[in-house]
């Protein structure tokens, strides 16, 4: 499986602190933010992958992170997204590289306590469609919110004003192939995006859609406040904690 790191956007809710730069460089406590993504892929196993970067000083991602020697690897591919057409449109771009492989997408501001090894290797085993990862949050009207029956994902609205569950769909999904085709038959949102929202309904009335439930805290950093939160939360004990050794 390959991995896939958004990293474009322009980060508007940190202004002005991405006035200068992007929101993926800025520290949460003791490494830049894009270091948790591209470690929370290494520790799962996940060593080919792509950086999408975007926006402000792209060309830094580039003198920081170099062929990925800090993590340990070879290399690292990167790529460009003009403007912020949304999520989906990100992913997009990592059409011609994925060639053909199923892949595990992190998005460049989220940060998890614990390795999501199970998860992979359980997607790696899953014949086609997407796998999502859930996780109780206090306020769910931020993100994109689950609703469940058993073991089947019935649908998700993204930031929804009354959510039915207190189920947020985290920053993490893997897809298999298909899924660059369905981003080229998406429609931008209200907002003038291409939502991974609607990716993942695409998946479900497919019913080809899975989910798990992550062990572990999970935090976004994009609002003031969960950066502050994100710093917290790593300060307090790190985070891609691994609890089993990777198999090669
Ligand atoms: O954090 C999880 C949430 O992320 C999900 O629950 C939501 O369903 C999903 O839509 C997303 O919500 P946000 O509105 O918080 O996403 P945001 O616009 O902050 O973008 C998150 C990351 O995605 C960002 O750090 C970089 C990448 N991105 C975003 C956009 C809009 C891109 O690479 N390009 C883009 O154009």
């Amino acid at each position: 499986m390959k991995g896939v790191i958004l990293a474009g956007g322009l980060g508007t809710r940190l202004f002005p602190l991405t006035k200068i730069t992007n929101k993926h460089l800025l520290p949460v406590y003791d490494r830049p933010m894009i270091y948790y993504p591209i470690e929370a892929l290494v520790r799962a196993g996940v060593t080919d992958i792509m950086v999408v970067t975007g926006g402000r000083k792209s060309g830094d991602f580039l003198s920081l992170l170099g062929n990925g020697e800090d993590f340990e690897l070879k290399h690292l591919n990167y790529t460009y997204q003009k403007g912020e057409g949304g999520i989906a449109e990100a992913l997009g771009l990592a059409e011609h590289w994925a060639a053909g492989d199923k892949i595990c997408v992190i998005l460049g501001d989220n940060i998890i306590q614990r390795n999501i090894v199970k998860m992979v290797r359980d997607f790696e085993a899953q014949e086609v469609g997407a796998k999502i990862l859930l996780k109780e949050v206090p306020d769910p009207e931020r993100f994109g919110v689950a609703e469940i029956d058993g073991d089947k994902v019935l649908s998700i609205v993204e930031k929804p004003k009354d959510p039915a569950t207190n189920l947020a769909v985290i920053g993490i999904y893997m897809y298999d192939p298909r899924v660059f085709q369905v981003i080229k038959e998406l429609e931008p949102s209200e907002r003038g995006e291409l939502e991974i929202t609607d990716v993942n309904n695409w998946y479900i009335r497919d019913g080809s859609m899975t989910y798990e439930v992550l062990d572990g805290w999970w935090t976004d950093a994009g609002t003031f406040d969960s950066l502050l939160h994100a710093s917290e939360l790593v300060s307090q004990g790190g985070a891609n904690l691994v609890d089993e050794p990777v198999a090669k």
